[in-house]
């Protein structure tokens, strides 16, 4: 065994990072400012294994849940632009810079920016059977509570990114050693995680990437 321990992953993963550098300047200056203003976005280990997924599938609908400032949706654009994406977000401030930045970078129609709440938009939505990929990273603690509605939207064949699944480590700990105020989040990842193991619709892959992401394709 070449390198086993955490630091030498870290190390592996810097290396990996090096070579993957981003030249994109766009997504670059997107996120400068989402460091610049603690704005949460999907790591890069994250973003690779999104556009790999994003490469290979060629996804004519894309729904995205939880926009922020639109970065991730601007990797997915950038990934394959004949993909039409429906992204949601429900925080006022995080709309206005994703507005701000869907006209900047986007322009051309190819992307719906849903300003709601997700739980709305997904009980609504008579969208069934439509999305060829859907990337989830919203409210972590709603995930469980999403996720029939998102499977109802999902094509045959369509894929399910869900990230943060690892909420950095904590999802491997007893409830016990949890804070009280992320226990609620704690049990509900669990229940997702069982349930999208489980279910029979989904057949589910699980990785040790970024914070943690699944991916369940829809039988
Ligand atoms: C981790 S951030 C998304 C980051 C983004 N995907 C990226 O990587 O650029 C999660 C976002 O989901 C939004 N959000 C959380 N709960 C939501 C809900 N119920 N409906 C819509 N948006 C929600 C938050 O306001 C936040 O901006």
């Amino acid at each position: 065994m070449i390198y086993d321990d955490a630091l030498d992953k870290t190390r592996i993963d810097d290396f990996i990072m090096s070579l993957l550098a981003e030249n994109d300047k766009d997504i670059l200056e997107l996120k400068k400012y989402a460091i610049e203003n603690d704005v949460p976005i999907i790591r890069d280990e994250t973003k690779s294994f999104l556009r790999l997924i994003v490469n290979l599938k060629r996804p004519e609908n894309v729904l995205e849940i939880g926009t922020a400032i639109a970065y991730s949706t601007l990797v997915i654009h950038r990934s394959f632009p004949e993909a039409k994406i429906v992204t949601i977000e429900n925080y006022e401030k995080r709309i206005i810079e994703a507005k701000k930045n869907i006209d900047k970078f986007f322009g051309d129609g190819k992307v719906e920016l849903v300003e709601d709440d997700a739980s709305v938009y997904l009980k609504n939505s008579d969208k069934d059977n439509f999305f060829d990929l859907v990337f989830l990273d919203g409210a972590k603690a709603q995930y469980i509570n999403w996720i029939n509605d998102i499977k109802r939207l999902m094509k045959k064949n369509a894929i399910l990114i869900s990230d943060n699944i690892f909420k950095e480590g904590e999802i491997l700990e007893s409830k016990f050693l949890i804070r009280k105020r992320d226990r609620t989040i704690h049990k509900k990842m669990r229940e997702f995680l069982h349930f999208i193991a489980k279910d029979e619709d989904f057949d589910t892959y699980i990785f040790n990437i970024g914070d943690g992401l699944s991916v369940s394709i829809k039988k």
